[in-house]
């Protein structure tokens, strides 16, 4: 939408870019004083030292929290543009920075704290000493059973237990690179990212437990292999983690020579040492599948170096991580937030992380509450869709607890500021500093965000750029959008930063296309000041410089936190023989932002009975069941433009009861208003007409469908 009353005249004199977006400013809250005085980040002298004349030499603030084999010989190199490598000819070892050197100063020390999701069972505290010995025993399952080592890959599909971070650090320990797959993600989708990445053994556990079930998970393995197949890739062994000791969880039978019970393996390891390889700082670390715009999900390549200074150095100063903290992050460790915030970055530090089996509100909306109380957690971390639905199953619960938090984060999506209200009073019983972090799993780490100790929080914003980061607001001609002109734009950002992706696994070209090419200056240059980084966000910057990040700008669906591919969905629905055409749509939702529609048509002579459910299910098989979609509406015809291309932001219109704009260019304007008939009447008998739209909401909606 725009601030003037002539939409079309509007659109003559400003680029879509640069279409205004209305919101009152909020006012400020100022970091809580007892916070501020133990602030890791408490001297305002750290803009001066992150400065951007400092740059990039800045960045070895963060590196130096780490222990290094070999010190560096230069901090950015950027010889092959924007391919940037970070701490060039520096060595370390990420397990070894993770759990050794903590595990040598006190033993004793909880590293991580594993909360089941059945109340009836114990915590169980896992010491940096009993850490380092796990991970020990397992590298050695990797090396010597496996063969596996520096350089490898190896896919993980784990739940949320102590032995996904064991296995992680193992890779790390030996230079193998771990790709971890969302455990909520069938079996396909797990295949697909095994073929891409290449991996031969595939790591998973028998079962875990979800919403008080117990969730049969390694079937989901031989789907995985199958699928990995049929894309040509073989695995020549499954390692089952099992949820109760000798117990199989799983009705799946074990493949005789390729499935193996890890905990048999670890009984002929015990005790055994495996050193930690010092591994160059551009070695990866790990890749986290992503989805982008086409169907091929992009496997992001972290780096060892460059990565976990960025995570230990974000930590330190946003989460303010301090030895002696409970920290919880009630993220997925299957996620990039759980990788950078409940691995890497806390145990870097040598802090408690908490690692939570289940979902929030089990077995009643109270639990998370409780557990902040039972451990003593001062720092918590959590997605706007927890807040939202905590907010709604239990507003008042919160002041049951006896907890006091310092810092809280949100991260994964736009939080609206009557949530951030909830959140600031209620949860953090006004007492604690609110952090919401906006970045990506390409980003690695934090991109904006305020300080907690020394900058003002701002209901719905999530701050300015990080330390060194040095965001820009672009239209789509690469023209600056100033701070304070109340236009939105792309948001991207100016520098590199070490916690950025060093390419897309095996799509090197690809990476230059979805994150450089469209704001590059000159392909030949070195000089990093012609290569901004493009986020796939719009935003909109204060006069202040806070960002309010309005959402994506690529045709992808940020469910939950949780980023679906348009592309993705809608090959899933295709994979369905009866279908001809498949198109996946945003529709605005109270609790988890947006849930997705799907619209398909069938091929001739179809009957429309149990098409419905065979789309869902095709897209829980191929996906996931966060994927589900809330309706699938078949209809006789799609609107068209004259070449063809399916009109998503009129079809996305008509779910969210927003006007569909103009639609008489279309080849078949007709069908309009005959799916606007068929959908909105339906979904007004059951009672789902959505809330009016804001203007950043409708905005979205009008260009939904643009990127492709
Ligand atoms: O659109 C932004 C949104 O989530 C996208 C990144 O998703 P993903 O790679 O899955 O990583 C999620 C966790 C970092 C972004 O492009 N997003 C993330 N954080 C925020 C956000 N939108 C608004 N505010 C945030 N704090």
């Amino acid at each position: 939408m725009t601030d003037h009353d002539d939409a079309s005249a509007a659109q003559t004199d400003v680029s879509e870019a640069q279409i205004a977006v209305h919101w009152r400013e909020e006012d400020y809250y100022q970091p809580p004083a007892g916070f501020a005085a133990q602030a890791n980040a408490g001297d305002p002298a750290i803009f001066g030292r992150f400065a951007e004349d400092k740059f990039p030499g800045c960045f070895t603030e963060y590196a130096d929290l780490l222990t290094w084999d070999e010190r560096w010989s230069t901090v950015l190199d950027t010889s092959t543009p924007p391919f940037w490598k970070w701490f060039v000819g520096g060595k370390l070892n990420a397990s070894y920075n993770c759990v050794d050197r903590h595990a040598q100063s006190d033993a004793e020390k909880t590293a991580i704290i594993w909360v089941p999701e059945l109340e009836s069972d114990e915590h169980e505290h896992i010491s940096y000493g009993e850490l380092l010995r796990r991970v020990n025993e397992f590298a050695a399952v990797l090396r010597d059973y496996c063969g596996l080592g520096a350089g490898d890959r190896v896919t993980l599909h784990m739940p949320m237990v102590p032995d996904l971070p064991v296995t992680m650090l193992a890779c790390a320990r030996l230079g193998i690179i771990h790709s971890q797959v969302f455990g909520g993600f069938s079996g396909n989708a797990c295949g697909t990212r095994i073929a891409d990445s290449g991996s031969r053994v595939l790591i998973t556990m028998d079962g875990y437990y979800r919403a008080g079930d117990l969730i049969d998970h390694k079937v989901k393995a031989d789907e995985a292999l199958d699928e990995a197949l049929r894309q040509g890739q073989e695995v020549d062994k499954v390692l089952v983690w099992r949820r109760h000791a000798g117990q199989y969880a799983s009705q799946t039978p074990m493949a005789p020579g390729r499935d193996f019970f890890v905990d048999e393996l670890l009984a002929e390891h015990q005790g055994a040492k495996v050193e930690p390889v010092s591994m160059p700082a551009e070695a990866p670390l790990f890749l986290m599948y992503t989805s982008g715009t086409t169907g091929r999900p992009k496997g992001a390549q972290h780096s060892t170096g460059g990565y976990l200074s960025y995570v230990a150095g974000t930590s330190k100063y946003y989460q303010d991580l301090h030895p002696d903290d409970v920290y919880w992050c009630m993220a997925d460790i299957g996620w990039i937030t759980g990788h950078s915030y409940i691995v890497y970055g806390p145990l870097a530090l040598g802090t408690t992380t908490v690692i939570y089996e289940g979902v929030p509100n089990y077995p009643d909306a109270g639990r998370p509450w409780r557990v902040a109380e039972q451990l003593g957690v001062n720092i918590f971390h959590t997605s706007p869709t927890s807040i939202r639905m905590l907010r709604k199953v239990g507003p008042e619960e919160p002041r049951k607890y006896n907890y006091h938090f310092k810092t809280m984060t949100t991260v994964g999506e736009p939080i609206e500021p009557e949530v951030w209200r909830w959140y600031y009073t209620e949860v953090g019983k006004g007492e604690a500093a609110i952090t919401d972090t906006w970045w990506q799993t390409e980003t690695g780490g934090f991109l904006g965000s305020t300080l907690p100790g020394l900058q003002p929080m701002k209901p719905g914003s999530c701050g300015p750029g990080a330390l060194g980061i040095y965001p820009v607001i672009y239209d789509e001609d690469g023209e600056v959008v100033p701070p304070g002109s109340g236009r939105a734009g792309n948001i991207c950002i100016r520098n590199p930063w070490p916690g950025i992706m060093e390419t897309i696994w095996g799509q090197p070209e690809r990476f230059i296309d979805v994150y450089y090419r469209k704001y590059n200056r000159d392909q030949e240059s070195t000089d990093w000041r012609d290569w901004p980084y493009f986020a796939g966000d719009g935003a909109l910057q204060a006069a202040d410089g806070y960002i309010r990040i309005l959402g994506r700008v690529d045709d992808v669906i940020n469910v939950a936190g949780h980023r679906l591919g348009t592309k993705e969905l809608e090959s899933a629905a295709l994979t369905v023989d009866e279908i001809a055409e498949a198109a996946a749509v945003p529709v605005m939702d109270d609790i988890r932002g947006r849930i997705v529609e799907m619209y398909v048509s069938l091929k001739p002579g179809v009957a429309p009975q149990g098409m419905e459910a065979k789309v869902s299910r095709a897209i829980e098989v191929e996906i996931g069941k966060i994927a589900r979609p809330k309706n699938v509406w078949i209809v006789a015809d799609m609107p068209k433009t004259r070449s063809g291309k399916i009109m998503r932001r009129v079809i996305a219109s008509v779910s969210n009861f927003t006007d569909v704009g103009d639609v008489t260019t279309l080849a078949n304007p007709e069908v309009v208003d005959k799916i606007r008939r068929q959908v909105q009447s339906t979904k007004v008998a059951k009672g789902e007409q959505p809330r009016e739209l804001t203007e950043a909401e409708k905005e979205e909606i009008a260009k939904y469908g643009n990127a492709e």
